[in-house]
């Protein structure tokens, strides 16, 4: 098993859009893969690619990792392929941690991308999944829920964020 570091707000590889993935190669395999463990271990219910370092457009995601429901979906090069309502649900993530707060999201998605055969899949996503799907597509587009957020509460959190890391790092 390998299990990544998990970048935090603010490193840099966090907010900068992810490159496009040319071919489904075995290093991409093997990075889905030990994405995939790192963020059940974490544990998590999506991960992208910046998070763990690696400025490539690869999510994966599981909204039920420990149930009887539990479906691995990994991703290259996702897209939002149409979108339609609305919802808001508390939103947290591996890279802001300690922190939970209220987004608005499309409430149903459609998404675009590769699979690990490097075939072009499309996804149909509603609820939580939909909501997974943007919040991992925005990172591979450099943006993190908390930057969704009201200025006020976002320049509080991110400023919170630093102390903590100057901490950390001293
Ligand atoms: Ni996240």
């Amino acid at each position: 098993m390998t299990i990544f570091h998990i970048c935090t707000y603010p490193e840099k590889v966090l907010s900068q859009p992810a490159e496009p993935i040319t071919s489904i190669d075995e290093d991409v395999i093997k990075l889905a893969d030990h994405m995939a463990e790192t963020m059940y271990n974490a544990p998590g219910i999506g991960l992208a690619a910046n998070q763990v370092g690696v400025a490539k457009r690869l999510l994966v995601a599981d909204i039920a990792p420990r149930g009887p429901e539990s479906e691995l979906i990994v991703l290259a090069n996702p897209e939002i392929v149409a979108a339609e309502g609305e919802v808001i649900i508390e939103e947290g993530c591996l890279s802001v941690p300690e922190y939970q707060a209220e987004v608005k999201r499309h409430e149903k998605i459609t998404v675009r991308g590769l699979d690990l055969n490097g075939e072009e899949v499309e996804i149909e996503a509603e609820g939580l999944l939909a909501v997974v799907l943007q919040h991992e597509i925005d990172h591979l587009n450099g943006i993190l829920f908390i930057d969704r957020l009201s200025k006020l509460k976002r320049d509080l959190v991110k400023r919170r964020l630093r102390k903590k890391k100057t901490k950390e790092q001293s």
